[in-house]
């Protein structure tokens, strides 16, 4: 094999365990394909290389063909069982439904993916990011709530809680006040680089109960835009980063299946591109749409790509500087990385060129991809840590499209609750750590989890 992804270099491991697989490395235990040469295909788990396992992964497409019928091109409807499997009649022919299907049409890459991240030596060259140098603004609500655990702890735990502190966090502008907010954080952020998360368009969180809520209609959230937008203007010579509505976009792509994302589509489409046209015309201002993660969307990129080119040709007078990803969420930075070389390329195609990417770090020190695979628990997942400390990007060779690791979810803010107005189910799960507050409230006992998982340690 070739060391020349772009993830080659971070992984040092190589060549040590013969298998079934290859004679030199052995079998991944997933089947998520980060590369592929003329050996076949590779992935990364715990940081090594691993050889796909075939058998697992690509199992004979049709076991059928071997009784002498073919697989139907679709998942049902099933109009018979017996002991070879399922059957359905398609063009008036038994054919035998493929054994990926459970109930619904498969989307393969959801639990096979086969894109591959491949070098790209070449990217042309964008002006620097506002994360890449100089301070990055720590938000004194942050200090606070980081405070109150640090003052119910002792010991070991105390010292390092302490060290939280002080960690960047993004200001959430998540209700209908937090507009007149926004100067008291620029004055205090000064020549450090303050970043806010847009997060009030009508019918928020329209798939899940956690965080709904926005504003009412589209001409109050264009006043709340509008305000954001005059404070920033009166602060011309602030470093400003603003992120644009987490999840709208990635449930446009993924869940118009639910009739409350249905209706609001149209509304989001314009909601997202008004934030666009604004902020991005502001030279002290660098925005980034949020686009999902890497677990939610690798597979749809195209989608997304073509989604996000509708969009910002409705916003003809603002420009983004490119995405955020993982805000909330766990994946590890290989795996958004690798997301993020992949919706460049979709991008690319429809003509949107040199796009850039942060990385929300804040719970992303354990990787738990798998355990989030199996029941995609977005609500106070268990296990999760502390993860890498926000900064400009640290490893621009192995990662040319990253502007930096962000703090964009402030870490131990809950994601919801299991109780009270918004109760959501993904929170009464047995993986989501029980006890949490409504989403955006402090939540002591999930900081005491992160801290210890914290990954580097503080
Ligand atoms: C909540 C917001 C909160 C944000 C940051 C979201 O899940 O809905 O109210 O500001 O998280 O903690």
């Amino acid at each position: 094999m070739k060391f020349s992804t772009v993830l080659a270099s971070t992984f040092l491991t190589v060549g040590a365990l013969a298998s079934s697989c290859h004679p030199n490395y052995p079998c991944c235990n997933g089947c998520d394909v980060y590369y592929t040469d003329s050996e076949g295909e590779w992935g990364v788990e715990n940081n090594n290389w691993c050889f796909i396992n075939n058998s697992k992964c690509h199992p004979s497409s049709c076991k059928f063909e071997a009784l002498g019928y073919s697989c139907c091109s679709s998942c049902g409807p099933v109009i018979y069982t017996d002991s070879d499997g399922k059957w359905g009649v398609e063009n008036n022919n038994w054919c035998g439904i493929p054994d990926n299907c459970n109930g619904t049409t498969p989307r393969t890459t959801t639990t096979i993916r086969t894109t591959t991240t491949t070098t790209r030596k070449n990217y042309p060259s964008v002006t620097p990011s506002f994360f890449s140098n100089g301070n990055i603004y720590s938000n004194g609500q942050y200090q606070g709530e980081v405070q109150s655990s640090v003052n119910k702890l002792s010991g070991d735990l105390q010292q390092q809680a302490s060290r939280v502190k002080y960690t960047p966090t993004a200001v959430w502008l998540a209700w209908d006040g937090a507009p007149g907010e926004v100067g008291k954080h620029l004055g205090a952020a000064g020549g450090n680089t303050a970043v806010f998360m847009m997060y009030w368009i009508p019918t928020r969180d329209c798939n899940s109960n956690a965080s709904q809520g926005g504003a009412s209609n589209l001409n109050d959230y264009k006043g709340y835009v509008d305000n954001v937008y005059n404070t920033f203007r009166s602060f011309s010579g602030s470093r400003i980063v603003v992120v644009v509505e987490p999840d709208t976009l990635g449930n446009m792509v993924t869940s118009q299946s639910n009739e409350n994302c249905r209706r609001t589509a149209v509304i989001h489409k314009e909601a997202l591109a008004y934030c666009i046209n604004k902020f991005g015309s502001l030279n002290n201002v660098q925005v980034y749409l949020d686009a999902g993660h890497s677990a939610w969307l690798t597979g749809y990129e195209d989608e997304t790509a073509a989604l996000i080119k509708e969009i910002l040709d409705m916003a003809p007078q603002g420009k983004i500087r490119g995405f955020s990803t993982n805000v909330s969420n766990f994946q590890p930075i290989a795996k958004e990385y690798a997301y993020h070389a992949r919706l460049y390329d979709a991008l690319e195609k429809v003509g949107v060129n040199n796009m850039r990417f942060i990385v929300d770090t804040s719970r992303n020190g354990v990787d738990v991809s798998e355990a989030f695979a199996k029941t995609k628990t977005w609500c106070n997942l268990v296990g999760t840590g502390f993860g890498e400390r926000p900064k400009g990007n640290p490893d621009p060779v192995n990662m040319p499209l990253l502007d930096a690791y962000m703090w964009l979810k402030p870490p131990a803010e809950s994601d919801g609750s299991s109780q009270g107005a918004r109760a959501d189910p993904v929170c009464a799960r047995s993986d989501s750590l029980p006890g949490a507050p409504e989403a955006g409230s402090w939540f002591h006992d999930y900081f005491v989890q992160l801290l210890r998982n914290a990954n580097p340690k503080f």
